[in-house]
């Protein structure tokens, strides 16, 4: 693997590779003192055009806990500012020597297009719409540690779609990992087309519930609407929002997952984020542990400047 751009079209043998991996850094990270050499004198940086904590601190940790240089840029305080163009930045960048480019940004394909102009390894940290393949693999692992796999599990994908890179790259690998995904979601806030999705789309909530072992919560992205897709958010939350009431209708076992950070009051009721089933801090702590899986896989594994 030299970049890790998206999920679609990434084997389930590839998948499962980085969560055995995850496993051994995830153990590094309850050491005294996590950390290893794996990738000393090896440089990450990251180019975020958007906002972002988990991904953004997460690669960061990884980053350290490997024991690679980190070069950190802030495109709010860059050249960027000055109107640099992103070709113009990425390269700059790799003049410096940097082995490895993990990318946010607005538009989808950025950080494909980035890839091609690039000797480094790139990684895509969410590009608009359409991916955020890290955060499947954290949400592959965080299911794996609490039901023990996907393969057979019925999971629930409920909200914003339309908006969400987190629920295409998860409706990818929770079914390349053999998991049944259904898409719940008012008709607007659904692509205008979810052929070709690995996918089943429902409308009601309450009559998905009980039949789910994970019920997998969208933020509702109003930075991205540009217009009124729903009639309220009291209205959205009235039939989509995960509150108490709901939370009774899923199984015994069942697992509730956001990937943050979560509109409290709208999508989940603040009780029910703070329910024993509710893992969404157990995704984050899974991030930095698959993360080093990804860094190691890409600049790791006995690589070589040569190989790249
Ligand atoms: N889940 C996620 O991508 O969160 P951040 O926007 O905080 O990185």
């Amino acid at each position: 693997m030299r970049h890790l751009l998206g999920i679609a079209g990434l084997p389930a043998e590839d998948i499962d590779h980085l969560m055995v991996l995850t496993d051994s850094f995830a153990e590094v990270g309850r050491r005294r003192m996590p950390k290893v050499p794996a990738l000393q004198g090896r440089t990450v940086t990251w180019l975020f055009y958007e906002d972002s904590t988990r991904t953004r601190l997460s690669f960061e940790q990884a980053a350290k806990r490997l024991s690679a240089n980190t070069l950190s840029f802030s495109v709010s305080t860059s050249s960027v500012r000055k109107g640099e163009s992103l070709r113009d930045t990425v390269e700059t960048i790799e003049a410096m020597g940097v082995d490895c480019i993990v990318v946010r940004h607005r538009s989808a394909g950025v950080p494909h297009q980035i890839a091609r102009w690039v000797s480094a390894s790139v990684v895509n940290a969410g590009d608009g719409w359409h991916e955020h393949p890290t955060q499947a693999l954290l949400d592959c692992y965080t299911i794996r540690e609490h039901l023990g796999g996907l393969d057979g599990l019925r999971i629930a994908i409920v909200g914003d779609v339309k908006h969400s890179r987190v629920a295409r790259s998860d409706a990818w690998a929770f079914t390349t990992m053999g998991a049944e995904v259904t898409l719940v979601a008012p008709p607007t806030l659904l692509p205008p087309s979810t052929e070709g999705w690995p996918v089943r789309v429902s409308h009601d909530l309450d009559a998905t519930l009980g039949d789910v072992d994970v019920v997998y919560l969208l933020r509702m992205q109003q930075e991205r609407m540009t217009e009124a897709l729903i009639p309220s958010l009291r209205e959205y939350t009235a039939c989509y929002g995960l509150t108490r009431r709901r939370v009774d209708l899923l199984g015994e076992k069942a697992i509730v997952m956001h990937p943050g950070p979560m509109n409290r009051g709208v999508e989940i009721a603040a009780d029910v984020a703070a329910l024993p089933r509710s893992v969404v801090i157990d995704q984050v702590r899974n991030g930095v542990a698959v993360r080093m899986a990804v860094l190691f896989e890409l600049l790791g594994s006995g690589r070589e400047e040569g190989d790249r």
